[in-house]
């Protein structure tokens, strides 16, 4: 059995304390087999926001961490080292072994991650995935084993719900969309809009393949750069049933006998806590 806790757009140096506190403990007290943080660790890539955000991370206890850096991560105030060494900050607090096209794959139990660096020195906001890494990205996702959960790890979305979000999606998102869904990913996990969604990513006209694919989507966990009226939120990803058990799970695919689920949480500033909020039958 396996969990996954899927956070992002943390961004240290505007967290919110009684956030941060209500997030440790009720991560604490779930079976939490990995975490999920997909970038924008930081506010402006400074030192100390780095270090705090390490520092909380490794609070939460034991737990294998899955970590890409987003915008906010490279350097916006000193272009020398943005051009030349743009992830140097990030490397010292979240060392990270990207390959060659920026992309890394691990095995979590019963779930296969392939994450991909989107960020891009000469791109301020907007990511980017290059055809090397939407190949290489399909590659990984093809020799993981067919029964695992499969989920690409992206900063930025391929997949966004309002139109006039369409200006954030990453990218090359178009072209990876269908090879990934091709190559057999079952989700796409993402940040940067500071939007939590969870929804199927409808087939184009032109994709062969026709399998389920979903946009797996979390706001800012932590921090006050909370966007319209969307509080801050996680995901939790899991085979586990006992996970799911207090409250409807919607089946929107028709699964006949669903093993992965995904719930979305919401901080809920009256009661302090977060919350449970919808959850679906992902696989
Ligand atoms: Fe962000
Ligand atoms: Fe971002």
């Amino acid at each position: 059995m396996t969990t996954l806790l899927h956070i992002s757009d943390l961004h240290f140096g505007t967290e919110i304390p009684e956030v941060l506190a209500t997030l440790k403990q009720q991560v604490q007290a779930m079976p939490v087999d990995a975490i999920i943080l997909s970038g924008d660790l930081t506010q402006r890539a400074r030192l100390h926001q780095f270090r705090n955000c390490r520092a909380f991370i490794d609070s939460l206890g034991n737990v294998p961490l899955l970590a890409i850096p987003g915008n906010h991560d490279i350097s916006l105030w000193c272009p020398w080292e943005r051009f030349f060494t743009p992830y140097r900050r990030y490397q010292k607090y979240f060392p990270t072994d990207f390959d060659r096209y920026g992309v890394i794959s691990a095995q979590c139990g019963e779930a296969c991650l392939v994450a991909v660096r989107s960020t891009r020195r000469y791109r301020h906001i907007h990511g980017e995935l290059s055809s090397r890494q939407i190949d290489r990205v399909a590659r990984l996702l093809k020799k993981a084993p067919s029964k695992a959960l499969k989920l690409v790890v992206c900063h930025q979305p391929l997949h966004v719900t309002d139109q006039e979000d369409e200006a954030d999606l990453v990218r090359g998102a178009d072209k990876a969309t269908p090879v990934w869904r091709a190559a057999g990913a079952d989700g796409i996990v993402s940040g940067h809009i500071h939007q939590p969604f969870i929804v199927p990513i409808p087939p184009g006209q032109d994709v062969p393949s026709q399998r389920p694919m979903w946009a797996i989507q979390t706001g800012t966990t932590v921090s006050r750069r909370l966007r319209d009226n969307y509080p801050n939120a996680f995901n939790i990803i899991s085979n586990q049933a006992q996970i799911f058990e207090t409250a409807e799970i919607e089946n929107p695919l028709g699964l006949n006998r669903p093993s992965w689920g995904a719930a979305l949480w919401l901080y809920d500033f009256k009661s302090a806590q977060f919350l449970p909020y919808r959850q679906y039958w992902l696989k």
